[in-house]
């Protein structure tokens, strides 16, 4: 029964929180996946550690060992279409993908971003946003296309930005609403709830 559940990979670099959070979900039977990787650019990171605690299978694919960009990007295309992966979900995987890594699994990528794209794309958002003043900010999840933190925009949470907040504080209120829409967003997919209308994502009718 297994084989026809819907599959995914996590790809992650750190802590793992958001993985977790899509752990949790299939384990509550909130979402009809399974996890069929987690695969990781960083040895030591710790969401391989929460990967295995839940055995599932857990890979940590060293860039160092691979003469360029596009052989590691082969590796990582091979390596999820053995399994057949249904969804490619970014999980804090802190590598920019390249055009092949993108076409192979066209359509099929997703990420989870700490800003309400398209205010503060690429790193250190929280920190942006609070300098900046914004009264607001949040997170995204995305489909992945070439152009980073740019594809279109499945799901967002507003998370008021308090003038006490410290760069800790609000990225702790952010990351509270990605572990609830990261798997919204991955539901909506699994559920074939959504089309891609050019830059929109719309509910199917
Ligand atoms: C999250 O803030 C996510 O939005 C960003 O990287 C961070 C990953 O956190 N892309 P975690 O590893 O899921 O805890």
């Amino acid at each position: 029964m297994s084989s026809e559940k819907f599959k995914l990979a996590v790809l992650v670099s750190g802590r793992g929180s958001n993985l977790q959070a899509i752990i949790d979900s299939i384990e509550k039977n909130n979402l009809a996946a399974e996890i069929s990787l987690v695969l990781s650019n960083v040895k030591d990171a710790y969401a391989l550690e929460r990967g295995k605690k839940h055995g599932l299978e857990v890979v940590f694919l060293d860039p160092k060992v691979f003469p360029g960009k596009a052989d590691y990007e082969q590796q990582m295309i091979d390596l999820l279409q053995s399994k057949s992966v249904d969804l490619v979900c970014l999980a804090g995987f802190m590598r920019i993908l390249g055009e092949k890594f993108i076409e192979a699994f066209s359509g099929k990528i997703i990420n989870i971003h700490p800003s309400l794209l398209p205010a503060f794309p690429g790193l250190n958002v929280q920190k942006k946003a609070l300098e900046h003043g914004a009264k607001f900010s949040g997170c995204t999840v995305h489909f992945v296309n070439e152009e980073v933190d740019g594809g279109p925009i499945i799901k967002q949470a507003v998370v008021p930005i308090h003038d006490e907040d410290s760069i800790d504080s609000l990225s702790e209120r952010i990351l509270e609403q990605e572990h609830i829409i990261y798997p919204e967003a991955i539901r909506l997919i699994i559920e074939d709830k959504i089309k891609v209308s050019g830059r929109r994502v719309l509910q199917k009718a």
